[in-house]
């Protein structure tokens, strides 16, 4: 079919939230540093991988975010994705209350972007594109530098699925 615009949704965002939830991700925190030194970071699970050559990623943040403005002004920031052994800090950058980096353990890159330790894999990035699309903006990210865990200890990780944490029981 041609030139038909989009039908009305005949399903309401409970049930559509729920529909997504089917989608496994892994869980990301999203960090970088405010011009006023404030150190940011957010759980999302929307990141995926766009290109590799050259090297694009993509996550999405809430409009009403309120580390949007910062994620709006900054050029820089890290995807760090969790292991499982990571869900409080998931928890904890999904909430508002407090310093949220206060005893996180953390290293920085050259521009002074968190890098958190224990994380199983992180990718610095240079902002490249925003779309402002419904209730999100899509970030896409040009990676830089990133790295994996060396430690062969810190390898499993943290998977979301139905609105619930999980861990991979390894189906080799
Ligand atoms: C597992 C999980 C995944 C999340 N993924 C996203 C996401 O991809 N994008 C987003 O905007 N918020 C996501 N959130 C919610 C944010 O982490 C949460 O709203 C956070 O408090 C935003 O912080 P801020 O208001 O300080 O920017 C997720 C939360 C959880 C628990």
């Amino acid at each position: 079919m041609q030139g038909r615009s989009a039908a009305p949704p005949d399903f309401d965002a409970a049930m559509f939230r729920s529909v997504l939830g089917q989608f496994a991700t892994g869980v990301t925190i999203i960090t970088t540093r405010a011009a006023n030194g404030d150190l940011i970071g957010i759980t999302a699970s929307s990141f995926n991988s766009v290109s590799l050559t050259p090297p694009l990623v993509l996550w999405s943040l809430a409009t009403q975010s309120g580390s949007m403005p910062v994620f709006q002004a900054n050029s820089h920031y890290v995807i760090n994705v969790l292991a499982a052994s990571q869900v409080e800090l998931c928890l904890r950058f999904a909430s508002s209350k407090g310093n949220r980096f206060e005893g996180v353990p953390y290293h920085s890159t050259d521009s002074g972007i968190p890098i958190i330790d224990g994380a199983l894999a992180w990718f610095e990035c240079h902002n490249r594109s925003r779309y402002a699309e419904g209730d999100h903006v899509i970030f896409v990210g040009e990676v830089e530098r990133c790295s994996l865990n060396e430690n062969p200890e810190q390898t499993e990780p943290l998977v979301f699925h139905g609105g619930r944490f999980h861990t991979v029981n390894g189906l080799d």
